[in-house]
């Protein structure tokens, strides 16, 4: 087997806030994105990173990634799947990948094994946490509760054989968004394996995650 990552970090990370996209933050000193990176190639079973950026981000990117040795960038697209694809056509002879959202700076090891165990067994795995909220629909007013007990908040990296990812996002609707790459790998038939996420791996999306993210590493360190 030969596993390869990709960090996705074309987005403009708009709801964080403030001019500089989320991946760009420092937490400890170390941009978000370059977090991502160095956890994926810490790893024994990881053989590459590529990283997949936004276009105008090229100096942004080097800063952040310093004298880290990646192969060059590759310029990401309108949607997150339009940066997977692009990101995936570059990467050559790899068996299989594990596809990493860039704002999610922490990325324990312990998830990694349990993705590579689970891809000798399905072709694809990824890491899913349960609800531990009371879940409702509603606009400002209350409407249904939704069961949680089958539920899962669903986190990357998300790892698959390389060409069933591949042709699952060659296949999907070009109008349809999505939001992972687990639900494009099911949508073309593969069945793709649930591991035990982390608390950890949270995104971040808005401002405050910031915050929380940096403790998080902080007791972590500790
Ligand atoms: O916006 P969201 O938080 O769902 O983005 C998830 C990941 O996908 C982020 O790491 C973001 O940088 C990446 N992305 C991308 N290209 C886009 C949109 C999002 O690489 N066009």
């Amino acid at each position: 087997t030969h596993i390869v990552a990709l960090v996705v970090a074309a987005g403009k990370g708009e709801r964080v806030g403030g001019d500089l996209p989320k991946q760009y933050w420092k937490i400890g000193g170390k941009a978000v994105i370059a977090h991502a990176v160095d956890a994926l190639a810490a790893h024994p079973a990881i053989a590459a990173v590529h990283v997949v950026i936004g276009a105008g981000q090229e100096e942004l990117y080097s800063k952040a990634i310093g004298t880290r040795l990646l192969p060059a960038p590759v310029i990401g697209g309108a949607s997150r799947r339009d940066s997977v694809l692009r990101g995936l056509a570059a990467i050559e002879g790899a068996s299989h990948v594990l596809i990493h959202d860039a704002a999610r700076p922490n990325l324990p090891g312990a998830v990694i094994d349990r993705l590579v165990e689970a891809l000798e067994h399905h072709p694809g795995a990824i890491p899913g946490l349960p609800v531990a909220d009371t879940l409702a629909r509603g606009t400002d007013i209350l409407g249904d509760v939704v069961p949680r007990d089958q539920l899962y908040r669903v986190q990357t990296p998300q790892a698959f054989q390389f060409d069933a990812i591949v042709a699952a996002h060659r296949a999907w609707p070009d109008d349809r968004e999505a939001t992972d790459d687990a639900q494009v790998a099911r949508a073309a038939g593969h069945r793709v394996a649930i591991v035990p996420g982390d608390a950890l791996l949270a995104k971040i999306t808005f401002g405050e995650d910031i915050a929380v993210a940096e403790q998080r590493m902080a007791a972590r360190m500790i």
